[in-house]
């Protein structure tokens, strides 16, 4: 194997819609309440798009920012790849819209579907083309317009999501020791029906029957989702700190996907690290699937929980099912 790090985060961007719809507003709607979405979840609000606001337009403002932070231009780009379950059309990619609107001319680019621990995947993608030597300046961007493929008619999903992207520039590490020290990904097709849009895809293409039967929009069976996330994501913490060569003690802070305050609780129980050393922002942003992980890593670069030299655990779960985690030092 070769010697990591070969590659590095250089920068985080995001983009959030100005939207708010909050727990009161639902409550409005469905027969649920703040308390119970609050006591269940920790959700407080949920930033959602315009009708206007395409998942490729805010992944450019996340790209953008990112790209600043990290004195890049679009040109530098040799690829950029975009994570998202909610792409904007089927064909062609979402990556491809985002290519154009920032005119990197020079990118490849693609979409990674693997739901909410898409921007790990799309980083382990990053670092392998970095480390292959096929691309130096690769953007990674996770983007979701969940309120598009979520049925506001049923209240056991639609407290849960939001909408919102992050990016970042990842290229060859500059600084020794800097950069990525691990990555672990993993999948259970099996229990894709668990989480999924049953309808609306190539095997039920969209029909007045799909339409009808609200099947286009996601469906979930939340307790058995709650049980796996909680074991893989337990999992996924091992994994990138035994591939690391860490314990979690040497972990300066711990960045979950943010689906639902327990989970996050059980992950960091699990793992052995403080909640004092755990990111949560769920409360403001609900689950924004791939976006999660750069949503809440931008804030903690912002709040200066993590600076140059901190060691961050990033771990998600989601449909698919699909896990993954990574350890980067900063
Ligand atoms: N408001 C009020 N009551 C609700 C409700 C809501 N928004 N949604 C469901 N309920 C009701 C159910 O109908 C059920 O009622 P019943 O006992 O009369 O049948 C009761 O609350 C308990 O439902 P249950 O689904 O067992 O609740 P829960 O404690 O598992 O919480 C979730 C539901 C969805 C919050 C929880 O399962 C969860 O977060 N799962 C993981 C979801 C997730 O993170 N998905 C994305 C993974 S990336």
């Amino acid at each position: 194997m070769m010697e990591r790090p070969f590659a590095e985060v250089a920068s985080v961007g995001v983009a959030v819609p100005s939207g708010i719809l909050t727990n009161a507003d639902l409550s409005r709607v469905l027969d649920t309440s703040d308390e119970w979405i609050v006591e269940r979840t920790g959700i407080r609000e949920r930033h959602i798009a315009t009708a206007e606001q395409s998942v490729a337009m805010l992944s450019h403002d996340a790209a953008t920012r990112a790209l600043a932070a990290a004195g890049a231009s679009a040109a530098d780009l040799d690829a950029i790849v975009l994570a998202t379950a909610s792409p904007d059309r089927l064909l062609p990619s979402t990556a491809c819209d985002l290519q154009a609107l920032l005119g990197a001319e020079n990118a490849a680019a693609f979409d990674i579907g693997a739901a909410c621990p898409g921007y790990i995947y799309a980083l382990t993608v990053a670092e392998g083309l970095i480390a292959s030597g096929q691309s130096r300046t690769v953007l990674v961007v996770g983007a979701e317009k969940l309120s598009t493929i979520t049925d506001f008619e049923d209240r056991s999903t639609a407290i849960l999501f939001g909408d919102g992207a992050g990016a970042s520039v990842v290229r060859p590490s500059t600084v020794p020791g800097r950069g990525i020290l691990s990555t672990y990904i993993k999948s259970d097709g099996r229990l894709a029906p668990l989480l999924y849009r049953p309808g609306g895809g190539s095997a039920d293409p969209i029909s007045e029957k799909v339409v009808c039967e609200r099947s286009h929009y996601m469906k979930m069976a939340g307790r058995e989702v709650f049980k796996a996330a909680v074991l893989a994501m337990a999992e996924a913490c091992d994994q990138a700190l035994r591939r690391a060569g860490i314990t979690a003690g040497q972990v300066d802070l711990l960045v979950p996907h943010q689906a639902n305050l327990r989970i996050i609780e059980a992950t960091a129980k699990h793992a052995g690290i403080p909640m004092s050393k755990v990111m949560v922002n769920v409360d403001r942003y609900g689950n924004t699937s791939s976006a999660s992980i750069p949503l809440a890593l931008e804030e903690a670069l912002a709040e200066g929980r993590v600076g140059p030299g901190s060691v961050v655990l990033l771990v998600a779960f989601g449909a698919g099912f699909t896990w993954g985690s990574t350890v980067i030092r900063w």
